[in-house]
């Protein structure tokens, strides 16, 4: 089964092709990720408008190369995936006319696939794991803890009551002057930063819930940083370092929490997962792997580049859904919410 996956819901225009055979597994054939940063940068965020006209410039032609790097035609496709939703509005659109155009020229089916999911099954592309697990979803708009029982069956056992957790390191890195995306800025200024030096807060520690509340420990970074202004570049690293210790052990302590809910709603995890950009994060990965050892599983988390959104995770999510027989009709509306 070769199916294309095409991702266009934030700011990356993604075209893959994911392979699949029952002896020989899942294989990525192609996967091509251009990302907008550059255009976006200046506004320190993503711009709609912006990103919808730069998807509807280079879709095309990000289709063309990755079959072309698959060696294959549109004829040689099983199916055609598309992250119908959520994201913004214009963005979806284009990816999901695109996806609909080609399904109905080509006669193949159409896997209309929600975006969260995407990044949700991609442990089972990467490394073939087995339901159910646990899965941290952390990007820049979502932050859930999820059980993952079967394609279509997820349990939310927690989620954020403001922020994201890569929204809040996004509005961190703004405040402290750093560029965006704020995540790999935040990350790489922390290599050099006193994670002590700043004791900021930890909110929602030992909650029987397994709920997020960010925003709290974003102030109270602001107040630390307009107390010690102007800030040198070694406070700037301190700064950084103390806000990732504090997210990394409040991201643990709530997937702790989450496991222990776990077992109520969905039988022993084969492991803990984490997805979304935000686990292309090595200090928040080294201490959910701890966490996972402690429990007694293995932890699985994407390699990096296919951490953020990319196509291939789309394509597969298409292939899962293709295989239980759950293709979409031409009918299918774009979503800019849809949770899952
Ligand atoms: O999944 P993703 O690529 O797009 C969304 O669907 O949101 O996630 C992007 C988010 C951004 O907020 C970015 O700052 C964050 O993931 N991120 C990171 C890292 N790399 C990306 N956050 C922390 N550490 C990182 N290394
Ligand atoms: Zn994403």
């Amino acid at each position: 089964m070769k199916i294309l996956g095409i991702e266009t819901t934030c700011d990356e225009t993604a075209a893959a092709i994911v392979a699949h055979d029952e002896e020989g597994g899942a294989s990525i054939l192609a996967n091509e990720v251009l990302s907008q940063i550059a255009e976006h940068a200046a506004y320190g965020g993503v711009v709609p408008e912006i990103a919808a006209r730069a998807h509807v410039e280079v879709l095309d032609r990000l289709i063309d190369r990755a079959l072309d790097r698959a060696g294959l035609g549109l004829d040689d496709l099983d199916g055609i995936a598309v992250a119908a939703g959520p994201g913004l509005i214009g963005g979806v659109l284009i990816g999901l006319v695109t996806a609909k155009t080609l399904a109905l020229v080509t006669r193949k089916p159409l896997l209309a696939v929600n975006h969260l999911e995407a990044h949700a099954l991609t442990a089972r592309l990467t490394d073939g794991l087995a339901f159910p697990y646990l899965l941290l979803l952390a990007s820049g708009g979502h932050t859930q803890l999820v059980a993952v029982k079967g394609v279509g069956q997820y349990v939310r056992l927690g989620g954020t009551i403001d922020d994201a957790i890569g929204e809040a390191f996004d509005k961190v890195a703004k405040l402290l002057g750093l560029g965006y995306p704020g995540g790999p800025e935040v990350e790489r200024m922390a290599e050099a930063g006193d994670p002590e030096r700043f004791g900021l807060p930890r909110p929602m520690l030992g909650r029987r819930e397994a709920d997020f509340s960010l925003s709290g420990l974003k102030t109270a970074l602001r107040i630390e940083a307009e107390r010690i202004a102007p800030l040198a570049e070694r406070d700037v690293a301190d700064l950084c370092a103390s806000f990732q210790a504090a997210i990394t052990d409040v991201v643990v302590d709530r997937a702790r929490v989450a496991l222990r809910a776990f077992s109520g709603v969905a039988g022993h995890p084969t492991a803990l997962v984490a997805a979304g950009g935000v686990s292309a994060n090595g200090a928040i990965r080294r201490a959910l792997a701890s966490l996972a050892g402690e429990a007694g599983l293995a932890f699985v988390a994407p390699p990096l580049q296919l951490c953020g959104d990319n196509g291939a995770m789309i394509a597969w999510a298409g292939l899962e859904r293709l295989r239980l027989g759950l293709t979409d009709d031409l009918t299918v509306p774009a979503r800019a919410r849809w949770p899952f």
